[in-house]
């Protein structure tokens, strides 16, 4: 019997809101289910608490679903399933109304009961949700808050999975494009105790967010190492777009710091303006929609920028905006900037530079959340659904993540029960030992992988740093597969084992593209889409 019904990998906003779902399901109906969650450090520790924007939706009467598909799909560069873009922007009203019935609050227009709908870059519309400039940190609030009240979830907090547990452990052979393979739960190390336990289920997802550890500069925090997705690619899963490394343009310039403080998007089009080292503004000189143009564009204007100048960042201007009201609307940015840089934002600049923020690939998964390995299931930012196409648009991750929670969740509760689990899944064979200088090697093919990521798989990208990266890239594999093979397992060699092979996925996915397209800009491509 396995131990549990269903294993959640991850405890962001997908994860919680998948779990959630099945709770509800089941205690409505009166039936004891199991439900998993695992998480490898606190609970709470995800991409979606940092999230600061918002969460884009169609709320105004003034705006239309077709407008926001339509803007999904030019940030997008036309890449992304329009299918999928027109289920997740209709879907999008009603799995906000849900989170606002977990207990989510969203800011309101003063004096009034209507949102206050804010605007980011690519948005032709307000249509941003957002609870201050904390919108990921009250929604994770809201979600672990409700989890609580079900005694069907259980969360185990610094539980690492190591590896999915599929066919392949049951001594079969199973192809990527095979269609029998199974996922049965999976392998999680227990970092408390160093034990691995077997962590059985009929149904698994996976919630386990984005990359942003491979690069120097990230917004991401340090949990963010692509485990779901080289977990699922080593039990052949599909992955998929992994080029598509969305830069944030906007992050705080702090040498040395990493994770990067983000200046949200949203604080451009509350009427920030970008402006050069000179104090000069730019935008004019590369995009019509100035500071507010999709993400990809106002990266590389301010990679240009910089490049022209040599200058280290650019800054964004608020000295022209209501003080008041930008300090309503950003009280954690504007402090931030006052404590850490003694920024007064009435008349300071802030000092910023673009930094990795987003994976639009993943792991493919159907309009059901559903991967190629039968059970498998993948929502969040390690999912690759097609919404996003070649580019991102701004706010539209918190709301892929819910629409597809709650797809798969249905999906789920009308298949799980056919899943059988095999008696013969064996334990986890862990006869190595402590290698003394482990830690050591880890920190530094670490700094050697960041550096080769940001060096040569950036932005701006050419053949020839693509193939110094694949050629670097292979003698650190080799290098760290010895340590991987000789060690017992641990959180950190398991963490860079993961970031390397999301890392050759980037990679050799970037070197097959042979057109400019959205976030994939490689300055020896001839063709553009
Ligand atoms: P996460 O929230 O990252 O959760 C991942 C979970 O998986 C964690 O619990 C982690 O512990 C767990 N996990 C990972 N690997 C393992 C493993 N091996 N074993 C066990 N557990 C594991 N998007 C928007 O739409 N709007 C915004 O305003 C916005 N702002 C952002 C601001 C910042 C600074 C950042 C970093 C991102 C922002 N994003 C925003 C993007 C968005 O926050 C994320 O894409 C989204 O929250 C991802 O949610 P998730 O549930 O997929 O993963
Ligand atoms: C931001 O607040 O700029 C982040 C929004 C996002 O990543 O969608």
């Amino acid at each position: 019997m396995p131990q549990f019904d269903f294993l959640v990998i991850g405890s962001g906003i997908a994860g919680l809101s998948y779990s959630l779902k099945l709770a509800q399901y089941f205690d409505e109906r009166k039936q004891d289910v199991r439900i998993a969650v695992i998480t490898k450090v606190r609970a709470d520790e995800t991409n979606t608490k940092y999230a600061q924007g918002g969460i884009a939706a169609v709320w105004s009467e003034d705006d239309s679903f077709q407008k926001h598909i339509e803007d999904t799909m030019v940030a997008g560069d036309f890449l992304n399933d329009r299918k999928v873009v027109e289920i997740v922007v209709t879907e999008a009203p009603q799995r906000i109304s849900e989170l606002i019935g977990y207990g989510t609050r969203f800011d309101k227009e003063h004096q009034g009961n209507e949102y206050d709908l804010a605007k980011e870059g690519g948005h032709s519309d307000h249509r941003i949700l957002h609870f201050k400039d904390v919108t990921g940190a009250e929604i994770e609030r809201a979600l672990l808050e409700s989890v609580a009240r079900f005694p069907s979830i259980e969360i185990f907090t610094h539980y690492f999975a190591v590896d999915l547990i599929t066919m392949h452990h049951l001594g079969q052979t199973v192809h990527r494009y095979d269609t029998h393979n199974q996922c049965f739960g999976a392998y999680v190390l227990n970092t408390k105790t160093d034990e691995v336990e077997r962590f059985l289920a009929k149904t698994t997802m996976l919630a386990t967010g984005g990359v942003g550890s491979i690069y120097q500069s990230t917004t991401n925090p340090t949990i963010a190492t692509g485990d779901g997705i080289a977990m699922a690619y080593r039990a052949k899963a599909i992955c998929k777009d992994m080029e598509f490394i969305q830069f944030h343009p906007t992050a705080l310039y702090e040498p040395g710091k990493k994770p990067n403080f983000l200046i949200s998007e949203a604080v451009r089009g509350f009427g920030g303006i970008l402006r050069n080292k000179k104090g000069a503004t730019f935008m004019e000189n590369y995009d019509a929609r100035l500071s507010l143009a999709p993400r990809d564009v106002v990266a590389r204007s301010i990679d240009s920028e910089m490049k022209k100048y040599g200058d280290q960042h650019v800054y964004i201007d608020v000295t022209h905006c209501d003080y008041d009201k930008f300090v309503d609307h950003f009280p954690n940015i504007t402090a931030y900037c006052k404590d850490k840089l003694g920024l007064d934002l009435r008349k300071d600049y802030i000092p910023v530079v673009p930094a990795q923020h987003y994976m639009c690939g993943g792991v493919r998964v159907n309009e059901h959340g559903q991967t190629n390995i039968n059970y498998l299931y993948a929502a969040g930012e390690c999912a690759c659904t097609g919404l996003h196409g070649a580019n991102r648009l701004a706010s539209n991750s918190l709301l892929e993540a819910i629409v597809f929670g709650h797809r798969a969740y249905l999906k789920t509760i009308e298949n799980y029960e056919a899943a059988k689990i095999p008696d013969a899944i064996p334990e986890w064979n862990d006869d190595k030992t402590t290698h003394p200088e482990e830690l050591v090697l880890v920190s530094e093919i670490t700094r050697e992988l960041e550096s080769i990521m940001s060096n040569y798989v950036g932005i701006v990208r050419t053949n020839r740093r693509l193939a110094r990266a694949m050629g670097r890239l292979e003698l650190i594999y080799k290098e760290h597969e010895e340590l991987y093979r000789q060690s017992n397992v641990s959180l950190p060699v398991s963490e860079l084992r993961n970031m390397i092979e999301v890392s050759y996925l980037i990679i050799k996915m970037a070197m097959a593209r042979r057109e400019n397209v959205g976030l994939h800009y490689n300055s020896d491509n001839v063709a553009s889409k």
